[in-house]
């Protein structure tokens, strides 16, 4: 089959599109408003870019059709700072309601039972049951035309300044135990997926040892 997405004449009953660019790692981003008041919600359209430094970006339609800019984002242009807080299974139910909460008054992140944590290096808490966080400082935005003039993307990225990691949260030969944190991702419709199997592909070419090399490296810049 073939459809044109401005025309969206796939025929199908669902929409195919969200689940074709997947599984898309879930950003759970809190940040504060001019205010102080916390905000705390999932992002599926979230990836990492680069390592020295790391930047993360997550991509926002808007609040409602009034086009008003989804909460994390006015925050985060308006402060300047955000943190990443891993989803995970585990956190699954909490990750879904902290989506549900419009009102940028409400503390999102207590009205849905969990803790925040204080950050080191900016002033948007953390989530302590959350086992990793990435504490972030804007970088840039951007806005991606949509095909009805209200239906436009607000990009936002982030440098990533400090990482935290739950101690346990490692295996015994110092890799992110992935399998266990079991990393939240989204597809299409109401289904999510987490990892949970992981295998290895080896480099085998002529720069295999130097690939392999800087995958365990400590130097700068060593993915
Ligand atoms: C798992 C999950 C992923 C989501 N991903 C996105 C996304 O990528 N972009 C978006 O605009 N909304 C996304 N949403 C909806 C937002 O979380 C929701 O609109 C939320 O109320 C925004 O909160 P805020 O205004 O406090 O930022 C997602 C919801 C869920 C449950």
């Amino acid at each position: 089959m073939f459809y044109s997405t401005e025309k969206n004449d796939h025929g199908l009953p669902y929409n195919p599109y969200k689940s074709i660019v997947v599984p898309r790692p879930i950003g759970w981003i809190s940040s504060l408003d001019t205010d102080s008041n916390v905000n705390l919600a999932p992002y599926s359209q979230f990836n990492n870019l680069g390592y020295d430094p790391p930047y993360v970006m997550f991509s926002a339609s808007h609040k409602n059709s009034a086009a008003v800019l989804k909460d994390s984002v006015a925050n985060i242009i308006q402060t300047g700072e955000f943190v990443c807080n891993m989803a995970t299974y585990e956190l699954r139910d909490a990750v879904a309601r902290s989506s549900e909460i419009t009102d940028s008054n409400v503390d999102e992140l207590s009205a849905v039972g969990l803790t925040a944590a204080p950050s080191e290096m900016v002033k948007a808490p953390r989530v302590a049951e959350s086992p990793v966080h990435l504490e972030c400082k804007f970088y840039t935005s951007m806005i991606l035309p949509g095909y009805d003039a209200l239906n436009t993307t607000h990009v936002v990225v982030g440098q990533v300044l400090g990482v935290h990691i739950r101690d346990d949260a490692f295996t015994e030969d110092g890799k992110l135990d992935v399998e266990r944190l079991r990393p939240l991702a989204r597809m299409g419709y109401q289904d999510y997926t987490s990892v949970d199997s992981v295998f290895e592909i080896t480099p085998q070419g002529p720069n295999a040892a130097a690939m392999i090399a800087g995958m365990g490296g400590e130097a700068r810049g060593k993915k």
